[in-house]
């Protein structure tokens, strides 16, 4: 798969020249969101930069705390995983790194990715980020982009895309949860 759409709402970016489609799945409902991001995790290592593309609406934020959850380790209801809606960046001590969670919806100025420390963060955290389109198309060559959609159609569910850089790492270790989480 190569051809990308491009995004159904204007706030949101294409991808970077190079950036392709690799596969694309249902989720048909809350708690598909929620076993994908379970299965996800085990392949994340330190340096891994996941942009977190849809609308509002869309399950950016479940997924990432879904995501956070199963990194460290705990159960739903246990703990709180705040919003960065407004801090634009919240991070977390996990096993093997730090965990960044961050929503660029605000962000002013991509430049402020670097007095964020997320530019920094990406080199050797697991970085989640809400609302990449705010730095695109400066996306991170190390990072691979989820997008979530709404389809005509589709009431209840979202449809999960992976688009990733030739040559992702992280896109083929993505790859088999996406096809079966
Ligand atoms: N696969 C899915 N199908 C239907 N609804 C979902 C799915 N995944 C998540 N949701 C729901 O979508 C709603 C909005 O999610 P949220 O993560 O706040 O969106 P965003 O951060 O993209 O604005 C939540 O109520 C969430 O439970
Ligand atoms: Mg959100």
């Amino acid at each position: 798969m190569t051809a990308i759409a491009p995004p159904s709402d204007p706030d949101l970016a294409t991808p970077p020249p190079g950036w392709t489609a690799r596969s694309s799945r249902l989720l048909s409902g809350p708690a598909a969101t929620d076993a994908l991001a379970r299965a996800v995790a085990p392949r994340l290592a330190p340096g891994d930069t996941l942009l977190l593309q849809g609308q509002l609406g869309a399950g950016k934020s479940h997924f990432a705390r879904a995501l956070i959850r199963a990194l460290l380790g705990i159960e739903e209801g246990q703990g709180e995983i705040p919003s960065p809606t407004f801090t634009l960046v919240q991070s977390y001590d996990g096993a093997g790194s730090e965990i960044w969670h961050a929503d660029l919806y605000r962000l002013s100025d991509p430049q402020e990715i670097v007095e964020l420390g997320l530019d920094i963060a990406m080199d050797d955290a697991i970085c989640l980020i809400e609302w990449p389109d705010r730095i695109a198309p400066d996306w991170p060559a190390r990072a691979v982009c989820l997008r979530l959609e709404t389809l005509p159609g589709l009431h209840e569910g979202r449809e999960a895309t992976l688009i990733a850089p030739e040559g992702s790492d992280l896109a083929r270790r993505l790859l088999a949860p996406m096809i079966r989480p």
